[in-house]
């Protein structure tokens, strides 16, 4: 869904002209991005703070990480 948002002709808001130019990078951010949700599902399910807190971490590096080089700000 979220590559849908970033497709070609959506240029523009606060996303740098970067995403489209290391098109690769991006994608491979979103890849991660994808993954990281799907171990924090499971980390859910488990249902312990202790299996939540790692999986947590993740999800915030993999947003600042992403922000950092793609987001204006
Ligand atoms: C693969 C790259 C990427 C990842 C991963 C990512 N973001 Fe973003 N995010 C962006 C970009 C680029 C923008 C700027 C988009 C725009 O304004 O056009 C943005 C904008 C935002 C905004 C501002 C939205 C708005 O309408 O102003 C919020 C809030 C946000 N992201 C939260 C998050 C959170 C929370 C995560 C992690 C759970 C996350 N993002 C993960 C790339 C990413």
């Amino acid at each position: 869904m979220a590559e849908e948002g970033f497709a070609e002709g959506t240029e523009g808001g606060d996303a740098k002209a970067d995403i489209w130019s290391n098109w690769d990078q991006f994608s491979g951010g979103m890849e991660k991005f994808q993954q990281v949700s799907a171990e924090l599902v499971s980390a859910a399910e488990v249902g312990t703070l202790e299996a939540l807190r790692p999986a947590v971490g993740e999800m915030g590096k993999t947003c600042k990480g992403c922000h950092d080089n793609f987001r204006e700000d």
